[in-house]
């Protein structure tokens, strides 16, 4: 059967984690909510509003739609300020390289990303044309733990769930790739992303041998 390789955004395939993380932790503070990353786990591969959402109840706090599209706004021009100067620098270790090798083993490739940012960073950082699929944050209405962003995915790429391989950095990817009965592969610390059917550090330890074998 074919196979399909679906990647999340944010935190596997580009270093922007630690933006999303300092721009809502500055959103937090002015709030006068403490925000670890350790809370930040919380957030991670989750859509932008539900994110809000979070720190809010985090804190024990109200407020009104008209505060919230505020910092919203707030926090989305933060996180693009970041994104400026970005270009292929900004590719996590490993990944261009795992991108050429399933490209050259005409293996499909998707983005499942909670993120309304994930073409211009596809498109600054020079990897848009390894996509034979893109599903973001305009396509869902469904936030991860959710499955959606992986079903239309694998929907697009024609090939059956359990014969997609799913790339995730949070907690919330690996279990929408779990729900959706798909291979999940956690990037990342293993303690965190226990629930993954394999977890690597980043992708220098993802082995040809290995990807061969899934
Ligand atoms: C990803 C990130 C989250 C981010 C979400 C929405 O899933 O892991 O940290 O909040 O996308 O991203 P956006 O760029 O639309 O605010
Ligand atoms: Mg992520």
């Amino acid at each position: 059967d074919n196979k399909a390789f679906i990647f999340d955004l944010d935190g596997v395939i580009v270093d922007t984690a630690k933006y999303h993380f300092l721009a809502w932790k500055k959103i937090a503070n002015q709030l006068g909510i403490e925000f670890t990353e350790e809370n930040n786990e919380l957030l991670k591969g989750v859509s932008r509003i539900r994110s809000l959402d979070i720190i809010l109840e985090l804190g024990n706090k109200a407020a009104s739609q008209e505060d919230k599209d505020k910092w919203l706004t707030q926090k989305n021009e933060d996180y693009l300020s970041q994104l400026v100067d970005m270009d292929h620098r900004e590719i996590l270790p490993g990944v261009f390289d795992v991108l050429q090798f399933l490209k050259s083993n005409k293996q499909p490739i998707a983005l499942g990303s909670a993120s309304k940012n994930a073409r211009p960073i596809l498109e600054k950082t020079g990897i848009l044309s390894y996509f034979d699929a893109i599903v973001d944050g305009n396509d869902v209405t469904n936030a991860k733990p959710d499955p959606e962003v992986f079903l239309i995915a694998a929907k697009l790429l024609n090939v059956k769930s359990e014969n997609a391989i799913v790339f995730e950095d949070s907690v919330a990817g690996i279990q929408a790739a779990n729900i959706a009965n798909m291979i999940s592969i956690g990037i990342g610390d293993k303690n965190i992303l226990h629930e993954a059917k394999y977890v690597f550090d980043n992708f220098t330890a993802i082995s040809e041998h290995f990807l061969k074998g899934l």
